[in-house]
């Protein structure tokens, strides 16, 4: 992993929501000397008490933290119900906020937040970071320096038996606003945005054949749970020049061997890695002959959760220019928009036009952080 490095003062983080993926956060902060955890705060106080002293941080509750002034940001780790309060919170509380995805609940309640970040000058990013990393930058390079020509179509894919099998609560997998599409589908769509360019029209389909599901482990295996969202969702995404995507995101699937996204060109396909992590191998096909590596040229090397927020910091997002650095507002707004696009075109049976758009993030060259 190398030394930590430190380039500029370090953004003060206070973490709102302590739960499953707060750890990964939490190492990265540990080893970027530019990211220093001042304060945690959790519904749940003593799960908050237990991390804050874990890591150095106060024990707070939710106001409490967004007073404090060492808190320059606000990490929202909570679920995605609570993402639009809590960062609506920080900002009237003079804070900047990056929160995990989906960027809200619903187009509406995300669409406030960002204006009132933006009325406010406040820093406002969000996830999914994995798209900074060597995998997505890897292939944007590849495409950006023409190997495959021109892009004319994407495919994404997901397909999975669904997480019953392993999660002791998955309820929520099953209700409006999970199911594949808004729990993976930001992995999927911010790299095709990153990729691709923005989406301006969405036309979907979707079912739910089963309407139970049977949990699988834990102390209520056997349970049957409903099933009340698309468990299935397909759909074809026209970016802004005309290329068209077609996303898979099932749950509702025994396995495949898709590649999680492809790029097809005049001259070639790119072969992209899994979007829901950092880094993996990219491969190129070029005049219909065989598949062979790319080397990995660009992207941060040790990216992990959080480095989105790094970014933004190491960008100067927060000394006076929050529209510095990648993972903007803009861009969760944005794919949460065509998400919201796909299951509205499914039930309507009509395409819906994207009335946000976002510019390609800047890329990232190889950065050994
Ligand atoms: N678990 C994963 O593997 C994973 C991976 C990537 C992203 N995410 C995303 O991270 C977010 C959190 O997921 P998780 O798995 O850590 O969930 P979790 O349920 O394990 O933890 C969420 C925490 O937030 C707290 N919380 C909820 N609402 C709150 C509020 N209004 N104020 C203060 N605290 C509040 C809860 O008490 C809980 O401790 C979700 O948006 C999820 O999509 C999760």
């Amino acid at each position: 992993m190398g030394e930590p490095v430190s380039r500029v003062r370090p953004l003060r983080i206070g973490m709102v929501g302590a739960g499953t993926i707060s750890g990964q956060y939490l190492q990265t902060v540990a080893r970027l000397e530019d990211l220093q955890l001042t304060a945690v705060a959790d519904l749940d106080a003593a799960r908050a008490e237990a991390v804050a002293a874990e890591h150095g941080a106060a024990a707070e509750e939710v106001d409490g933290l967004m007073g404090r002034g060492d808190v320059d940001v606000v990490l929202n780790l909570t679920v995605p119900q609570s993402h639009a309060e809590v960062s609506s919170a920080a900002i009237a509380a003079g804070k900047g906020v990056y929160t995990e995805k989906p960027f809200a609940a619903d187009v509406a309640a995300g669409r406030e937040v960002l204006a009132q970040g933006r009325g406010s000058g406040a820093v406002v990013g969000g996830a999914p970071d994995t798209v900074l990393g060597t995998g997505v930058q890897t292939a944007r390079a590849a495409l950006d320096a023409g190997v495959i020509g021109t892009p004319t179509s994407a495919t994404a894919t997901l397909i999975l038996p669904g997480h019953e099998s392993w999660h002791p609560h998955p309820d929520f997998y099953y209700q409006p606003g999970g199911g594949p599409l808004m729990d993976m589908g930001p992995y999927y769509l911010t790299a095709l945005v990153t990729l691709l360019g923005p989406v301006r029209e969405v036309v979907g389909a979707a079912s739910a054949l089963r309407d139970e599901r049977v949990i699988g482990s834990g102390p209520r295996a056997g349970e049957r749970i409903p099933v009340a969202t698309p468990s299935h969702v397909t759909g074809a995404l026209v970016h802004a020049d005309g290329v068209i995507s077609t996303v898979v995101m099932s749950f509702d699937g025994a396995a495949t061997r898709a590649a999680p996204i492809e790029v097809q060109g005049t001259e070639g396909a790119l072969s992209v890695p899994d979007p829901n992590r950092f880094s993996g191998r990219v491969a190129l096909s070029r005049d219909g002959g065989g598949w062979h590596e790319v080397p990995v040229s660009a992207g941060y090397r040790h990216a992990a959760r959080g480095y989105g927020l790094a970014d933004l910091h190491w960008a100067g997002a927060f000394d006076g220019d929050p529209l510095r650095g990648r993972a903007q507002g803009e861009l969760g707004l944005h794919v949460l928009e065509v998400m919201e696009g796909l299951l509205a075109s499914a039930e309507s049976r009509r395409a819906v036009g994207m009335d946000t758009t976002v510019e390609r993030p800047a890329p990232v060259p190889m950065d050994h952080r």
